[in-house]
Order: structure tokens, then sequence, then C-alpha cells
């Protein structure tokens, strides 16, 4: 493919006169080794300008949707498992230490982990003094994450439970949790309506929803390109990296790597900032706390267009979100 075959050597792209080095259209930086990324990652448009804000593409049934989701994600899960272990430098950098700070966990509160993978969260909310029930409806990734779970084990139960259910998730109990945690998941879920309904009888009245994404507006499903120029200032050669933004306000769905050499491709649901906000607040949930984290200066990737040499355009976007007590 010739854009494969572009990218194969940096060095052969190298020009001085001012024109773009390096573009890489959006990957998903968050869950691969900083430097493994693929840097055009195969991928097709499954359906543009979705009808609603559901997230489900135009010519497939939702269900047939869902479940062809989550076939790709338990047949990705051993293999995503391995490679993130505990937890790579997007979560360990941006992600989990955003995500802490506006969770503000309480030794022995409850609380719910939604889509929670290998569990690498759950075990670190367990570690802190919570109680954790986590959940995914990848039974691979269920399994891995028990089986990884060495400490801390009477403080968590895992379960597989599919978010877009419900009536399952609200077998999960009533008023149950403090907080609840959704790590990098809503935009790889056909609907998160569902899931934003059951929360607002999961947790107690003041409970808070802390949930983290690909930044809809820099790093979404394929709207954005990273950007690597030089530019020849009187004879100074400076580079510029940026983030080229072409599509963003509608929601749409496409498939994409996560991790470079991942079994299958995944299916992304992009929805912009206003899609995600309205969402929460159509149930009921209220904005009240955000971050966007970015790597800091003793952060770098050897790769050219790594998330890490980007210090001034966040990845990716954490908010909270509150039930409001009555
Ligand atoms: C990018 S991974 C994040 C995993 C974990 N939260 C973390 O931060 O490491 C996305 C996860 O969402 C799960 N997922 C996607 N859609 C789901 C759904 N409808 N119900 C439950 N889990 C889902 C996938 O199986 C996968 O484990």
């Amino acid at each position: 493919m010739a854009r494969a075959s572009r990218a194969r050597s940096w060095s052969d792209m190298l020009t001085t006169n001012g024109c773009v080095l390096l573009a890489r259209e959006h990957r998903k930086a968050l869950q691969g080794p900083m430097d493994s990324l693929t840097p055009f990652p195969e991928k097709a448009i499954l359906a543009e300008s979705l009808p609603e804000e559901h997230g489900m593409a135009r010519d497939t049934e939702p269900a047939d949707l869902n479940a062809d989701v989550q076939r790709r994600w338990d047949t990705n899960a051993e293999w995503w498992d391995e490679q993130f272990g505990e937890g790579n430098a997007f979560q360990r950098v941006l992600i989990g230490p955003a995500t802490e700070r506006l969770l503000a966990l309480k030794p022995g509160e409850q609380v719910l982990d939604i889509a929670c993978g290998n569990g690498a969260f759950s075990r670190r909310m367990a570690e802190l003094g919570a109680e954790v029930t986590a959940f995914d409806f990848s039974p691979r990734f269920i399994a891995r994450a028990r089986s990884r779970t060495t400490t801390n084990a009477d403080r968590i139960r895992y379960l597989v439970v599919d978010a877009t259910n419900e009536a399952a998730l609200l077998t999960l109990g009533s008023r149950e949790f403090d907080a609840a945690v959704c790590s990098m998941a809503f935009m790889d879920m056909s609907n998160i309506e569902p899931l934003l309904a059951a929360l607002t009888q999961l947790l107690r009245p003041g409970g808070r929803l802390v949930f983290s994404v690909l930044h809809p507006c820099f790093n979404n499903s394929h709207g954005t390109t990273l950007m690597l120029e030089e530019e020849d200032r009187e004879g100074t050669l400076v580079e510029t990296l940026s983030v080229k933004v072409r599509k963003y306000i509608s929601s749409t769905t496409a498939l994409g790597v996560g991790i470079a050499g991942q079994p299958v491709p995944q299916v992304y649901f992009h929805r912009p900032i206003s899609a995600l906000y309205n969402a929460c607040f159509r149930a009921g949930l209220v904005l009240d706390g955000i971050e966007e984290p970015v790597f800091g200066d003793g952060d770098s990737a050897r790769h050219p267009l790594g998330w890490a040499n980007f210090k001034e355009i966040p990845p990716v976007l954490v908010s909270r979100m509150r039930l409001p007590a009555r």
C-alpha cells in the first residue's frame, strides 16, 4: 500500500523546504508502549454522520454491531493483556493519575469499574482500599483479570457484563456504589445511554463517575492527523508538531488499531464532546471535574510522532460526573 510503504522509513521523508515531513493519521496511542504504534493503521469507515448519538452504524443492526464489537475484544483480550500488563505509559503517566485525582477514593468505598479489561485499575483501586466490582463483556479479559489478582483478591469481584445492557447492569445493586470508573472505554461502546441510565440507579446520591476517553478533539477515530513539519527560518531548521483536525462534530464509527500487531482491529465510536456530555446530562449527571493530561518534559517517545512528544496537546480527556445528592 502506498501509505504503508511511505511510512517505512522516516528518514526518506526528510526535506528541508518547509513541507510536511511526517503525518500520521489518528492512531490509538493509549494502549501500546509509546513507540510500538502503527504509523498508518489500517482502517475502514463503517458509517458516518450517525443518525443518533447512540453511535450505531447506519446499515448494521445494533445487536449485530455490539456482538461484533464484543467478539473483536474477546479475540484481542489475551494479546492485549500481555502488552498492557499492569499499565502502559498512557495509563501510568496520564490516565491513572488524573483518574485518581478526580476520584479521590476513600478506603472502604464501593467502586464500580466499568469495562475493566484486564483489571489493572481495579487492582490499583483495591490497593487504595476500595471494595471493587469490576466487569467487562469479554470473558477472556475477565479470566486474565482474575488470574492477575494475587493481592487484595477479597476486595475485588470480577463479572462478565455487557455495559450496553441496562437490565444486566441493574442486577449489580441498587444505590450500591460510592463511585464508578470507566477508563478508556466509552469510545469502544456502541451505545453509552443504557450505562448512564443504569448509573443513576447504581450510584448513591452524590456518587461520582470518572471516565476517560481518547480526546475527541485531538485523537479521534478518523478525523485527526498527527503532523511533523520542518521549516527553514532564515537558515535554521525548525520542527513543529501539530494535530490536523479534519472531522470532529459528527458521531462516527470506524475500525482501528489500539496496539500495533493486535490480532484484529477494534471498532471505535467517536462522539464529539457535546454528544458525550449531553448524554450524561440527559441521564441526570452533572459535570464537576475535568482534566486534559499531557506528557511532561521528562517523557519522550522514540517515534517522532509519539504522543509523549506532544507536550501541549492532550491525547485523552478525563471527566468527573456526579449524581446530584437529593
Ligand atoms: C481500551 S480497553 C480499556 C480497559 C480498561 N478499562 C483499562 O483502562 O485498561 C476497552 C475495554 O472496554 C471493554 N468494552 C467495550 N465495550 C464494552 C461493553 N459494551 N461492555 C463491557 N465492556 C466493554 C472491552 O472489552 C475492553 O476491555
